[in-house]
């Protein structure tokens, strides 16, 4: 039976953490993975625009001895000239798996009912999978065993904020989101994230006050306004100021990391003396995205 990856929220916290063993050995000892995908054909489905995942999607692919094709739906949504049904279904005719990043979840959804072929998400608007396992892989390669690790996610709560809260659960670590008022993470989320903590040994707390930031090792935080979100910046700085990631609240909080999933916005959620810092997660965590999808990759597709 074909798996996709579409949350992760399905995943055991032994799988999990197998996987995160599996992406370090694949960071570590790249030779042994070179024929891993020999012969695989993936399709990568963008949406929305993308650096980051593209170029690791499209890299590590390689590096795995496989090919991506890039098919670039930037300009429309992918029901435009064909239903997304038959698109996922004529995709899974060439494709070995299929990677897309898509504006609803919906979409995604319907690629991997009508593709026999894994989907893997690769953003949509309520999670970033891909981007939550390159994170905690970055944990690990910081601060070692996740169980009990307080990271504090500090800004909109929105996909990246669900995936590290989905993710974290799982392995067990002390997630907690701190948003402006009217700015928390779904409600849905929250409630499946608590549920996940409970079962695995993990906690959630969503907060608007900053004070729960204090004695976390970590500080996260992403854009204010998500791709395709046209609302004004001018309308929510004021509001999303106060929860900067500065020096003054990384040392306040006591945390000797800072992380975001980038494109950041300099001096705006996060200053440029945190990102050029020592504390600085960044490029650990863009450079573990290829580590990580490719152990995805691994794990769909042998
Ligand atoms: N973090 C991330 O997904 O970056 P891109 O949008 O550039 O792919
Ligand atoms: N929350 C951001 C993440 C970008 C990688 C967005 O959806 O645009």
């Amino acid at each position: 039976m074909k798996h996709d990856l579409l949350t992760f929220s399905d995943w055991s916290q032994q799988d999990l953490s197998a996987l995160l063993e599996l992406a370090l050995k694949v960071k570590n000892t790249p030779a042994d993975y070179e024929q891993a995908l020999r012969g695989k054909s993936l399709v990568a489905l963008f949406e929305k625009p993308s650096l980051r995942t593209r170029v690791s999607f499209d890299i590590g692919i390689h590096k795995l001895g496989g090919h991506m094709v890039y098919l670039d739906s930037q300009s429309g949504n992918l029901s435009g000239r064909e239903d997304v049904l038959d698109m996922g279904a004529n995709l899974a005719c060439w494709a070995d798996a299929i990677i897309a990043r898509v504006y609803s979840h919906q979409t995604l959804s319907a690629l991997a009912r009508a593709a026999k072929v894994p989907v893997i998400n690769a953003l949509c608007d309520l999670y970033h999978p891909c981007q939550a396992l390159a994170d905690y892989l970055s944990l690990t390669e910081r601060f070692g065993d996740l169980t009990g690790l307080p990271l504090c996610y500090v800004g909109d709560g929105n996909n990246v904020s669900h995936s590290l809260m989905l993710v974290g659960a799982i392995l067990g670590a002390d997630v907690r989101v701190v948003t402006p008022p009217g700015y928390e993470p779904d409600e849905a989320m929250v409630t499946k994230a608590r549920q996940l903590a409970a079962e695995n040994g993990g906690t959630i707390l969503v907060s608007n006050d900053l004070e729960a930031a204090e004695g976390c090792k970590a500080l996260y935080t992403d854009t204010w306004l998500s791709m395709g979100d046209e609302t004004p910046l001018e309308q929510i700085k004021t509001l999303f100021m106060p929860y900067q990631l500065n020096m003054p609240l990384l040392r306040k909080s006591g945390a000797s990391a800072v992380m975001h999933c980038q494109p950041a916005h300099r001096d705006l959620e996060i200053t440029s003396e945190l990102i050029d810092s020592e504390y600085s997660l960044l490029f650990l965590q863009a450079e573990n995205r290829m580590h990580a999808q490719n152990a995805i990759l691994i794990s769909l597709l042998s």
